[in-house]
């Protein structure tokens, strides 16, 4: 019997492209024609594609050493730029953080650090909102399709309100009821641990969110001993002016948890 090797069909692909190579803002195709690329690896390519500074940190690390697992032993560039990338985030006192290789890493392991610090469980999140592909962050997202489709019963323990908005038509006060309803219909307030939300969604349509009801939020958590999580992993590094989206809102942070996906650098 013939065997066929090939990429499995379960993506959905967007573009039918096969991309050969990039420069900057641009990508060509295996027939040499060119694009824009608004695509950018999701929103992760800051720089465009190849730049020479990159390109050139890449080869000098890879010409030194390829890989260490962290926790085998330590290595320089990594105790190099953790510093350097928590000099950028602006929450005073003492900041420590971890790469992980993925979005989806990250988010999980805030809700684990969350489950960890407060002793509970639940996790409020909010409609429309996206924080990974994995089974327990799959379960954050506030959508059902494509995500959450066929995978049958998630684990319980989640749940989400409205995201109040200036770009939609969800006011403070709408969300604030969802969030009071919650704790009458849902659950007891004190099994919650952590509240779960991006600064600006992005698969979500691009929206921000209302900087009041951040704030509002941020009073809450303290309040009630929960940890309001930020999931920068679309809207952080820079992406929407600033090195980090929350301080468009005008709050400061009790946690705060970092994700690099190296796809520019692991292709
Ligand atoms: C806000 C947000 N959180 C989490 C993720 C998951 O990241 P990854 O696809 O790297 O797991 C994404 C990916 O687009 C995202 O936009």
């Amino acid at each position: 019997m013939d065997k066929f090797y090939n990429v499995t069909d379960a993506f959905t692909m967007v573009h039918p492209l096969t991309l050969v190579k990039g420069k900057n803002a641009r990508v060509w195709d295996d027939n040499d024609r060119s694009y824009i690329d608004f695509v950018g690896g999701i929103g992760v390519l800051n720089f465009g594609h190849c730049h020479p500074h990159i390109v050139k940190a890449i080869i000098q690390q890879a010409q030194s050493l390829i890989h260490y697992a962290y926790n085998a032993a330590a290595h320089q560039p990594y105790q190099t730029f953790m510093p350097r990338l928590c000099e950028l985030v602006p929450i005073s006192g003492e900041l420590a953080g971890m790469l992980t290789n993925c979005g989806a890493e990250a988010t999980e392991n805030a809700i684990k650090i969350a489950r960890m610090k407060t002793g509970r469980t639940g996790v409020i999140a909010f409609d429309g909102g996206f924080h990974g592909r994995t089974l327990a962050a799959v379960n954050l997202n506030g959508k059902v399709a494509p995500y959450k489709r066929g995978l049958g019963a998630l684990a319980s323990g989640v749940y989400h309100i409205p995201f109040p908005s200036p770009d939609n038509n969800i006011s403070d006060e709408q969300a604030i009821d969802a969030l009071q309803r919650l704790f009458m219909v849902e659950t007891d307030i004190d099994n919650i641990g952590a509240i779960i939300v991006e600064p600006v969604q992005g698969e979500g349509g691009f929206q921000l969110l209302s900087p009041t009801f951040a704030q509002y939020l941020r009073k809450f958590c303290d309040e009630h001993g929960m940890l309001l999580i930020m999931d920068e992993i679309q809207s952080g590094y820079g992406r929407t002016g600033t090195p980090f989206a929350f301080t468009h809102l005008g709050l400061s942070l009790t946690l705060f948890y970092l994700a690099r996906v190296l796809r520019a650098a692991c292709p």
